[in-house]
């Protein structure tokens, strides 16, 4: 068990996030709120018959922006069994656990899409993660869309339990490097508030 300076568990995320998997639903109005207005605008036009992984995906609050699309099939990635547990099942809709910071256990080549929000932080080996994910990607038109950032672990309470979620506090210009050092096309653009830039969306094309 891991704790901070001030005697504070801090949980992994397997741990933390199937921990609080009943109180998923708490988070969907204000991560949408941000959402809604960007990341679609970063999507192909034509989203007929293509391919999507959500690697961490969490509950459904990214598949319900997908569900009345005509994509081919959306692969829902994640840790957490209690959540994914929560996701929707359609026959569009394929459930995997994986853990991001191993090799991911699908072919080569069969993605358009790759999205991943809010979760960049959690991983610390993002070297083999992006090796990983330039190699289900398909080639050429494909994009990956990050979503990113966050500089210290929320204080979280359950069941009169006080913890944190373990998190790795990656910088833009690492993450670009990183991109870059495996092939990837990258655009960085910054999201504000009240003048201030609180996250990135980082699109990567392959
Ligand atoms: C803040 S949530 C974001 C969920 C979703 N992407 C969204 O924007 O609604 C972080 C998610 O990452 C998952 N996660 C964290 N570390 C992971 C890892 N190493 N492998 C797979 N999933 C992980 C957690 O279980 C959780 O579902």
């Amino acid at each position: 068990m891991w704790y901070d300076s001030k005697h504070v568990e801090i949980k992994t995320p397997k741990e933390g996030y199937n921990f609080i998997a009943d109180e998923y639903g708490k988070h969907h109005n204000h991560l949408d709120s941000f959402d809604r207005w960007f990341f679609l605008r970063f999507l192909p036009r034509n989203l007929d018959n293509i391919n999507i992984i959500d690697l961490w995906a969490w509950d459904w609050r990214i598949w319900k922006f997908f569900k009345d699309k005509p994509i081919k099939k959306y692969t829902a990635c994640d840790i957490s069994e209690k959540l994914l547990k929560r996701h929707p099942w359609t026959n569009k809709v394929e459930k995997v656990i994986c853990d991001l910071e191993k090799k991911l256990p699908f072919e080569k080549e069969i993605y358009d899409v790759v999205l991943s929000f809010f979760v960049l932080e959690h991983v610390e080996n993002l070297e083999l993660l992006f090796q990983e994910v330039y190699k289900i990607l398909k080639s050429w038109w494909q994009r990956i869309i990050w979503h990113f950032l966050q500089r210290r672990e929320f204080l979280r309470k359950k069941d009169k339990e006080i913890f944190k979620i373990r998190l790795y506090n990656h910088r833009l210009q690492d993450i670009e490097k990183i991109a870059k050092n495996n092939n990837f096309i990258v655009d960085s653009f910054p999201i504000t508030e009240k003048n201030t830039t609180i996250w990135y969306i980082i699109s990567l094309r392959k």
